[in-house]
């Protein structure tokens, strides 16, 4: 690659990964330089392992007895997949694809957890084919399924645990209340069938950190209810809603204090294993994405402010080559927005006020509103940080819009550190 001193590939899951030491703002720019040179206007995502590394380094830290089964169905890149599985990770998945993608990556089926609590019959029967170890249930009727199409599995109840103030709350479809769960053990019991464990899920982006420690103290009492029916109750599944921002590390630390501290006042003195699901928490910041500015047009800014005063004042659209049809679909569903902030830095431009479209002819395709960034130029590039989770893999293809290409590097001292696992 041009302009990096020592510059060399190494190959993970069929793909070419950059091994350098050399900072990321670097490689961004010898990625736009080549993109440029090729005329390829990406967009493209760039997945730095390293921070997948640190984020993984941090979770064995504070959450030492929690078992990692990363949520495939956050970011399924291969790349990011096999990184994890060299890290000793393993895998949440909630369809047969998300299955034979990680089984494609000789994942024991050990390490694989189906946390789907609503399955359909040929996808159960193809995790009995692929004898998946692990999976979830919150009905009678999944509980028949289950015994009917995969019933070696392990089964863990998932109870109802809702932070109404999460990124993505999820308590309204999935999870049982208290009594239902007790209905569905004592159930199970009847109808001679294994309950291994309980799971629940915050709502992703969890916010109420006390939301953590009002389901591992409701699992307890559903444990104790349990083993009393005569159940193997061992595993206690926590689910996903770690924040994943860097800037969010702090949060993290004391989520998983609270956690820690929840898990010893509920759970001393019982023979649990302890897991969670994880997907936001190591997708999120590795990755950045790279936009190319297509199109920028001038406009008089009460277009943007709305600002009836603001007739004289010019302001700037920006067009650019993913949206909300691609992977900014969370645009639609979240408060939380990305900021742009321009490849080149240029201590010159004037600050403009602007707004970001995305490439497809909707109106509903807008990336930021009424906001202020350097002034740019067609042809451009934008950086948008932090975007691995829930992005690449809601892309829909609207308007024929391509996806974005991946791109990955690893510095010398990580690669040493999980290649052994690709030889
Ligand atoms: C069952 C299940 N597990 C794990 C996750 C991952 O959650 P998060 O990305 O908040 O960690 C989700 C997200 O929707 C989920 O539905």
């Amino acid at each position: 690659m041009a302009d990096l001193n020592d510059e060399s590939y190494i190959q993970i899951a069929d793909e070419i990964v950059l091994l350098t030491d050399e900072p990321r703002e670097k490689i961004l720019k010898n990625i736009a330089h080549i993109c440029d040179q090729d005329q390829n206007e990406g967009p493209i995502m760039l997945l730095d392992l390293n921070v997948l590394i640190e984020k993984y380094d941090l979770w064995k830290q504070e959450l030492p007895n929690v078992e990692i089964f990363y949520a495939v169905k956050c970011n399924s890149d291969l790349v990011f997949l096999s990184a994890m599985k060299a890290l000793g990770g393993a895998f949440d998945v909630a369809s047969k694809w998300e299955m034979d993608t990680v089984i494609s990556l000789d994942v024991s089926q050990h390490h694989i957890l189906y946390a789907n609590p609503s399955k359909s019959k040929s996808a159960l029967k193809h995790a009995e084919k692929l004898k998946i170890d692990f999976t979830t249930f919150d009905s009678i009727e999944e509980l028949v399924k289950i015994k009917k199409y995969h019933s070696h599995t392990k089964q863990l109840l998932r109870i109802h645990a809702c932070d109404p103030t999460a990124r993505i709350p999820l308590g309204r479809k999935y999870g049982v209340d208290e009594k239902g769960a007790i209905v569905l053990l004592k159930h199970a019991k009847e109808h001679h069938l294994r309950v291994d464990g309980i799971c629940f899920h915050v709502g992703s982006g969890c916010r109420d950190f006390t939301t953590f420690d009002k389901a591992i103290e409701n699992a307890r009492r559903l444990f104790e209810i349990g083993i009393e029916l005569g159940h193997q109750m061992e595993i206690l599944d926590i689910g996903g809603g770690f924040w994943g921002g860097k800037h969010q590390e702090s949060g993290f630390r004391e989520l998983a204090h609270t956690i820690n501290r929840s898990l010893e006042r509920h759970f001393t003195g019982f023979n649990v294993r302890v897991i969670a699901e994880p997907g936001r928490y190591f997708a999120e910041s590795p990755i950045t994405l790279m936009c190319n500015i297509f199109h920028v047009r001038e406009v008089p800014a009460y277009l943007i402010d709305k600002e009836e005063k603001d007739t004289e004042k010019t302001a700037v659209m920006y067009y650019i080559n993913d949206g909300i049809y691609g992977t900014f679909q969370t645009n639609l569903t979240e408060s939380e927005r990305s900021h742009g902030r321009p490849l080149k830095k240029n201590s010159e431009a004037t600050e403009t006020l602007c707004t970001v479209w995305g490439p497809t002819c909707s109106t509903l395709d807008l990336v930021e509103d009424n906001v202020k960034k350097p002034l740019m130029e067609s042809g451009e590039w934008m950086l948008y940080d932090e975007r691995g989770a829930y992005t690449s893999c809601l892309h829909s293809g609207f308007n024929g819009m391509p996806p974005p290409q991946y791109r990955y590097t690893i510095n010398h001292q990580n690669w040493q550190r999980i290649k052994e696992a690709f030889e």
